[in-house]
């Protein structure tokens, strides 16, 4: 199972680079930089639905901060792509909303990153080892 975590966790990488690589100097079209947040952030979603239901449930007696701290960056992601999908949203966009949504979808993509970082790095070796939730192989 863990493994199938990680292999989503390759899939949503790919898609926060390319989402990444068009939040650089040059401006991009809106709907280009719309249709690449939206690809990356349903892939990251459905990634934490599944997550929070199956391994988080399965462990939030046993490790309650841990889990905690890795919900509340899904949370946070859940928060940042709302923010950036009403600002997609706009009719108009102006110079302001523009810079808004640069630096919302870096947030996104930063925290997004930062969040598959500490569960690869410390969540999911400690499930492996303990492997009492079936989740570890
Ligand atoms: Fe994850």
């Amino acid at each position: 199972m863990i493994r199938q975590l990680i292999e989503q966790h390759r899939r949503l990488e790919v898609s926060l680079d390319a989402l990444l690589a068009m939040l650089g100097p040059t401006p991009q079209a809106r709907t280009e930089l719309g249709s690449r947040f939206h690809d990356a952030a349903s892939i990251a979603l459905a990634h934490y639905d599944f997550e929070d239901r199956g391994l988080f449930d399965s462990l939030r007696s046993e490790m309650p901060a841990f889990v905690a701290k890795l919900e509340a960056q899904h949370d946070e992601v859940r928060e940042l792509s709302q923010a950036v999908t009403e600002l997609l949203r706009a009719d108009v966009m102006g110079e302001r909303e523009r810079s808004d949504l640069l630096l919302l979808c870096r947030r996104f993509v930063a925290m997004a990153q930062h969040n598959i970082i500490e569960e690869e790095r410390d969540f999911f070796p400690l499930v492996a080892i303990r492997n009492t939730s079936g989740w570890g192989a």
